[in-house]
Formats: structure tokens, sequence, C-alpha cells
């Protein structure tokens, strides 16, 4: 039994009107990270940045919300960031159906990968991301922030 919608569509491009909607289920996502992200600082001119520098890759159900990444070209393939699924709307394969768009989007880019960010101290982000094909590449740390991990994903061949 399941109270929620049976119809769910995801991936589709985001219209920057949900931008506040983006922002709230974002909050939400990342509320329980410690220490706190910055996503939590973030505000909707932010949003609305994130539509200028690439797409916006949402996941609805039953016309609401549940899930949305940022994508930009960056560091050689699409960048994603603040990959959200709404707290109540997660195992549910919305994560890994917002990577398959994702990967569908780098492709009709001629992008040959997904890039990603996962933080050290979130070791069940990272196996989320290495059983979706990703490997880590390396590290990094801005000042004052935690350690995070660079992943990369390749983008197969259509024909292969
Ligand atoms: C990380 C995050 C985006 C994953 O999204 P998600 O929708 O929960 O991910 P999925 O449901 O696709 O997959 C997670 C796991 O749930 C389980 N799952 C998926 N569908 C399921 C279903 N129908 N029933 C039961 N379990 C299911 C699986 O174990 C799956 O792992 P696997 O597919 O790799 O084996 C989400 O947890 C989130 O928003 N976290 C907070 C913010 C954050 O940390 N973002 C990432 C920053 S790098």
């Amino acid at each position: 039994m399941s109270a929620y919608p049976s119809v769910i569509t995801v991936a589709r491009y985001a219209d920057i009107e949900r931008r506040g909607e983006i922002l709230v289920l974002v909050h939400q996502a990342f509320a329980a990270l410690s220490p706190p992200s910055g996503a939590l600082n973030e505000t909707i001119d932010d949003v609305a940045a994130r539509f200028a520098s690439g797409p916006v890759l949402i996941a609805v159900a039953g016309g609401e919300l549940v899930g949305s990444v940022y994508g930009a070209v960056k560091y050689g393939g699409l960048y994603l960031t603040r990959m959200a699924v709404r707290p109540d709307w997660q195992k549910r394969g919305i994560g890994r159906a917002l990577l398959t768009a994702a990967e569908g989007e780098a492709r009709s880019r001629g992008l040959r990968k997904l890039t990603l960010r996962v933080r050290v101290n979130l070791p069940e982000n990272r196996a989320f991301f290495e059983r979706a094909g990703f490997t880590v590449m390396g590290q990094g740390q801005d000042p004052g922030r935690p350690a995070y991990e660079v992943m990369e994903s390749p983008i197969a061949d259509p024909a292969s």
C-alpha cells in the first residue's frame, strides 16, 4: 500500500517559475547534513543563477516537486550539484532517475562524463553514486568546509 501518487514524471526541465519550490526542496533535502550545508544559505536568486548556468532537472509526482538537480557544463563534463530528493520520497529510485536523465542531457550536449562532489563524511552518498557508475577521481577541500571527493561517470556511447 502506498499513499503516493502513481504518476511520477522524472527529470523534466524545470520552469524558472518553480524556483521558489526548488529552493524549499533543496533546503528540506539538505537540512540533516552536518556540518550544515552551504545549500541552506542559498536564496531564490541563487536558484535563478543555476538556471542561467545550466539545465535544472526536476522530478514531479502528482504535480508536486519531489526531486531536483542542477547541471552546468564544467570540469570537462556535465557537473551536477545539490541533488535533492524530498525526504519523504527518498529511496524510491528518484535520485537514480535524475542521474539517468542527467546522462541523457550530457549526451545530447556531446559531453562524455558526469561529474560531482560528495562529502567525505557521507560515505552512504559515495556508495549511492558508485552503484550508479561513478568512480572517485580525487579529493579536495575548500577553506573551512568539509573535505569532498570528486566523482565521475563516463557517458556510454549510445551505439555500444
Ligand atoms: C542522495 C539522494 C539524492 C539519493 O536520492 P534517492 O531518491 O533517495 O535515491 P534512490 O532512491 O534512487 O536510490 C537510493 C537507494 O534507495 C533504494 N531504493 C531505490 N528505489 C527503491 C524502492 N523502490 N524501494 C526501496 N528502496 C529503493 C536503493 O537501495 C537505492 O540504492 P541503489 O539504487 O544504488 O541500490 C537523496 O538521499 C538526498 O536528497 N539526500 C540529501 C541531499 C544530499 O545528500 N544530496 C547529495 C549531495 S552529493
